[in-house]
């Protein structure tokens, strides 16, 4: 029985503060997904962090990358391009730590990732929207260079990002499960894949394959980007993946909405995309763990009305509106 295997701790720990709680996440399973009985999928609900995403992780590996190097001193500006989680847990981080933060954002994504930004503290400038999280990148890389006093930490180019996962997110999957088959998740700086990637295959070798949910090209999720748009993050291997695998944006709102409705998991829109790719892997697979990443919680997007819309009219949203 799947749930004799679940090892669940008495309470989450303690912390000194609210920082250092980031991470020691839940890995649930998904039964309603399983399309077998030996095949077993697990959600590791990123969205359990402070401030509802895997990007504390990373904000935090970031930020003490650079304390350590003797880069930063408090009261000092970071500048960062984000399509908003890593953003907020900066925000969250520098509010703690005494930094000022300063974030590059493209002008389209939800409202709620404005209000949360302002409600920790940070300047929000905005790149423009059919750019997309490229031209919020472009744009922070000139404004650093414009300014020498900014510290940029750059998730698309810090080791310390996918650090973060080898150090914490693999480290705490591997503490659950001693057999896993594949491990699925979004593409938005690599920083997931990469960092989870190289500790289950060195853990697993080639039986664990790493596989990539990448949106179309042209119909962008939140957070994730397709490689074709041209700009690949410094710190993907791209060998280290063994497949790709596109989802429209249709089937990261549906699969989201399937994720709310038969596991009860409020999840954002990308971990609808990748939840589609594990069930699909699942489903090539006679038996085995798949555990796949749920980045962030639902919150964000709730102005976007896609948890309460008919679940008949998904069909025919149009499927560049989705950010
Ligand atoms: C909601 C969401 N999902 C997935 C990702 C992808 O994670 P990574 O940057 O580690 O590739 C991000 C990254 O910003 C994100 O915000």
């Amino acid at each position: 029985m799947a749930v004799q295997r679940l090892r669940n701790r008495p309470c989450g720990g303690r912390y000194g503060d609210i920082v250092q709680s980031i991470g020691n996440t839940p890995l649930i399973e998904l039964p309603s997904l399983s399309p077998k009985p030996g095949v077993h999928i697990w959600a590791k609900l990123e969205s359990r962090n402070p401030t509802g995403s895997v990007k504390d992780r990373v904000a935090r590996a970031l930020i003490e990358d650079a304390e350590e190097k003797g880069a930063i001193a408090p009261g000092q500006t970071i500048l960062e391009p984000t399509s908003g989680n890593t953003g907020i847990s900066l925000a969250m981080i520098c509010s703690r730590r005494g930094y000022k933060l300063k974030v590059v954002m493209p002008e389209n994504v939800t409202p709620e990732r404005t209000q949360l930004l302002t409600m920790y503290g940070a300047e929000i400038v905005y790149s423009p929207g059919d750019q997309g999280s490229n031209g919020a990148v472009a744009m922070a890389l000139e404004m650093a260079a414009a300014d020498s006093s900014v510290y940029m930490p750059y998730q698309y180019g810090n080791q310390a990002n996918p650090n973060a996962h080898y150090n914490g997110t693999a480290v705490e999957i591997l503490e659950e499960l001693d057999e896993i088959s594949a491990f699925v998740a979004g593409l938005g700086t690599g920083g997931t894949l990469m960092g989870n990637g190289r500790r289950l295959k060195e853990t697993f070798g080639d039986a664990c394959k790493i596989v990539a949910a990448e949106p179309m090209q042209g119909e962008p999720v939140q957070g994730l980007r397709s490689l074709d748009d041209g700009f690949i993050p410094p710190i993907i291997d791209i060998s280290l993946l063994d497949r790709k695998i596109f989802v429209t944006n249709r089937d990261a709102i549906s699969w989201t909405r399937k994720l709310l409705d038969d596991e009860g998991v409020f999840a954002g829109v990308s971990s609808g995309a990748i939840a589609s790719i594990a069930v699909r892997i699942a489903g090539e697979l006679d038996e085995g763990n798949v555990v796949f990443v749920v980045a962030d919680d639902g919150w964000k997007y709730l102005s976007s009305g896609i948890y309460t819309l008919p679940v008949d009219e998904i069909e025919n949203l149009d499927s560049t509106v989705w950010w």
